[in-house]
């Protein structure tokens, strides 16, 4: 439980940044049922380059389902941290997705994917360097003033470290945090796979992370193989992630947050159950505090 001084920067927090409520991550299976009818979640996060194309089903989709409620558009292909910056088509790109669709918000992922004009089509963690975090720092920079508007990025899982870190994870994302002014999509799933990977205490990651960067949650569900955790997005939220979520609403107060279900997915219904059921923890939490500030 906090005390007084950090129930009250939490609050503080809380009432600064924006809250969409409780949403999905709306895929490609669920396009037909997002046409059919209204989603019945607060808000929904959409991969960014699958509306590149600027037209056709993905952009009636969007059409449909930008008037119901916020959207907030999630990229997998800037690579912040790759040897070369996002190209400008890219970012030119990301433009007229925001001028057509008004998002909350752009996030994508504090990570590399490409080297020597290939792509990856993969994160990949970046090293926790100073010199890596000066990169980031100037490719944040410049994407941020390009689009005219804070960048959201998310935390990683990860397999493996570089021997050569400097710091830990949570050191460069705060870093990163307060050098740049961006805001954190915390994803709670990535930490408890990357804790159980790498030996650390996901609590230590929370506390680590400044209060009033933090924007959005993700909820998603993870795979254990020999020894390892994999975050497959496949199933529903488990009770490592929700414990977890727990800890960060008394550690960040409310927040924006997103369950991602990216592989075998249910009914629409069964996600959207997912979503209700962040609600209720974070209304419980709400009432909790309301008695005992
Ligand atoms: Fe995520």
């Amino acid at each position: 439980m906090p005390g007084p001084a950090d129930a009250k920067a939490r609050q503080a927090a809380e009432a600064a940044r924006p809250q969409l409520g409780h949403g999905v991550g709306l895929r490609v299976e669920h396009y037909a049922r997002a046409l059919e009818a209204p989603l019945g979640v607060d808000w929904v996060e959409v991969i960014s380059e699958n509306f590149f194309g600027g037209g056709g089903r993905p952009a009636a989709v969007l059409d449909a389902v930008r008037p119901q409620m916020p959207l907030v558009f999630h990229g997998v292909g800037m690579g912040l941290g790759s040897p070369d910056p996002p190209s400008a088509a890219y970012l030119e790109q990301l433009r007229t997705l925001i001028d057509r669709w008004a998002p909350a918000w752009i996030s994508d992922h504090l990570c590399w994917t490409r080297f020597g004009g290939h792509h990856g089509h993969d994160l990949w963690p970046l090293p926790y360097t100073e010199e890596s975090l000066r990169r980031v720092v100037e490719r944040i920079d410049a994407v941020q003033e390009a689009l005219a508007r804070p960048l959201v990025i998310e935390n990683l899982s990860s397999y493996l470290a570089f021997a050569g870190d400097e710091m830990p994870e949570w050191e460069f994302v705060s870093a990163v945090l307060r050098r740049t002014g961006c805001k954190l999509l915390l994803d709670l799933n990535n930490v408890v796979v990357s804790a159980a990977n790498h030996g650390f205490a996901a609590r230590d990651y929370l506390e680590a992370i400044p209060r009033e960067a933090v924007w959005q949650f993700h909820l998603a569900n993870h795979s254990e193989r020999a020894g390892y955790k994999f975050d497959d997005h496949r199933g529903p939220v488990p009770d490592t992630v929700w414990s977890l979520y727990r800890q960060a609403l008394e550690r960040f107060g409310r927040v924006s947050t997103l369950v991602e279900w990216d592989e075998e997915l249910p009914a629409w219904e069964s996600l959207r159950a997912q979503a209700e059921r962040a609600r209720e923890i974070e209304a419980a939490f709400v009432e909790a505090r309301e008695v005992q500030p």
